[in-house]
């Protein structure tokens, strides 16, 4: 802290790095570092609650130390490294925890999510965690829903998985840095916000999936022609209800997009499957799938396929796939999300014998549509619900 005497009424330049970008403004001596982060960069995630140093809500970490941002005067912080949960990671490139808290459903209304996100990483960067206190070293931020449970087990699960440390917050992330009011020098706002960057590697998350589908369809193409299919990867895409093939990546790497409209939920997803086995004598395939929303919907897979010749010259298609959601789409619940994805796998099947058949890829717009499978799938549910 410099030893500058600003009168009460007056404002000084003050300089942070904010998630690794440099920024200058002009604050009252009075300001807290929390007004600075949300009323004048615009970073709100940082949520405040008691602003008393009570409920840890603002915890953000000071040159790599977790702090309660409504205890600090920001010009206490001049010179200071600021990580806020926006530099934890982003939406595309969501930090361990983030993926963890969501893996876990570890929140309710969502309010202490960053400030446990910062306090359990200060704990698992401090080299000092320990199963046995986890709850008593998290207890610096309460959570009014009472949602312990997830945000533990998230953090113990990144704990877990990373013996040798967690990794370092992303940082730069300056699309959020917003000058609310005059005085910010932290460059213009990008129009837009960038998609998120595809991964170059497809890793499926530990843990149990969210969804199991294992089913089997009759098709009434003979088998040769339906592996025709699937070995070809641009028509095997193209049989996904709303996904598309967009490069080829060689070494058995595909990169895709898919949309996806459920009801209220609206996706665009960027992808990269990944083809570990294919055997053309077994009729056998398995393939690692990985896509990611902008709004930060994740889905992780691994689909296992497989045909077999039928006693009258056609083929059944048996699917599975273990599928692991997280953001918005994993809204669903198991049972919704479990409907959908067979019926989706039903719609797959169906085109994959009509690209059988026709030896062209399936035209795009056929088929019901995510929508219509949605609902479809929730009159089924509640016509079972109902033993209608
Ligand atoms: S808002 Fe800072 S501790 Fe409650
Ligand atoms: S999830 Fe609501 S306050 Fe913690």
């Amino acid at each position: 802290m410099s030893g500058r005497h600003v009168a009460a009424d007056a404002t000084t330049d003050l300089t942070l790095t904010v998630n690794g970008r440099e920024t200058t403004l002009a604050v009252a001596p009075r300001t807290t570092l929390s007004d600075v982060l949300r009323d004048r960069l615009g970073l709100t995630g940082t949520h405040v609650g008691c602003e008393h140093g009570v409920c840890g809500m603002c915890t953000v970490l000071v040159d790599g130390e977790a702090a309660r941002a409504c205890l600090l005067f920001a010009v206490q912080c001049e010179g200071a490294e600021i990580t806020t949960v926006e530099g934890l990671g982003s939406a595309g490139d969501q930090h361990p925890l983030q993926r963890a808290f969501s893996h876990h459903h570890a929140l309710q209304c969502g309010f202490c999510t960053p400030g446990m996100l910062m306090s359990g990483y200060d704990l698992l960067a401090g080299g000092t965690y320990d199963e046995g206190t986890l709850a008593q070293d998290m207890s610096g931020v309460l959570c009014r829903c009472t949602g312990y449970r997830g945000i533990l087990a998230a953090v113990a699960d990144v704990a877990a998985t990373h013996p040798d440390g967690v990794p370092a917050p992303r940082a730069a992330v300056p699309a959020a840095l917003v000058g609310r009011v005059g005085g910010v020098s932290a460059g213009p706002v990008p129009e837009t916000e960038e998609a998120p960057e595809a991964p170059a590697q497809v890793t499926v998350p530990s843990g149990p999936p969210t969804v199991t589908v294992d089913v089997e369809e009759a098709l009434t193409s003979p088998i040769d022609d339906v592996w025709a299919v699937l070995a070809d990867f641009e028509r095997l895409a193209a049989c996904l209800p709303g996904a598309r093939m967009t490069a080829d990546l060689g070494n058995d790497h595909y990169r895709g997009a898919a949309k996806v409209a459920l009801g209220p939920v609206a996706l665009a997803f960027d992808g990269l499957a990944h083809v570990v086995e294919h055997d053309p004598g077994e009729h056998v395939m398995r393939v690692l799938a990985q896509g990611a929303d902008r709004g930060g919907s994740s889905t992780h897979a691994v689909i296992r396929l497989a045909a077999h010749a039928t006693d009258v010259g056609g083929t059944t298609l048996r699917a599975g796939a273990d599928v692991h959601l997280s953001g918005r789409i994993a809204q669903f619940g198991r049972a919704l999300a479990g409907d959908v994805s067979r019926r989706l796998f039903e719609q797959f099947a169906a085109a994959v014998d009509e690209a059988a058949r026709t030896g062209e890829a399936p035209h795009p717009s056929s088929g019901p549509g995510p929508l219509r499978l949605l609902l479809t799938a929730i009159r089924a549910r509640l016509r079972g619900a109902f033993g209608r």
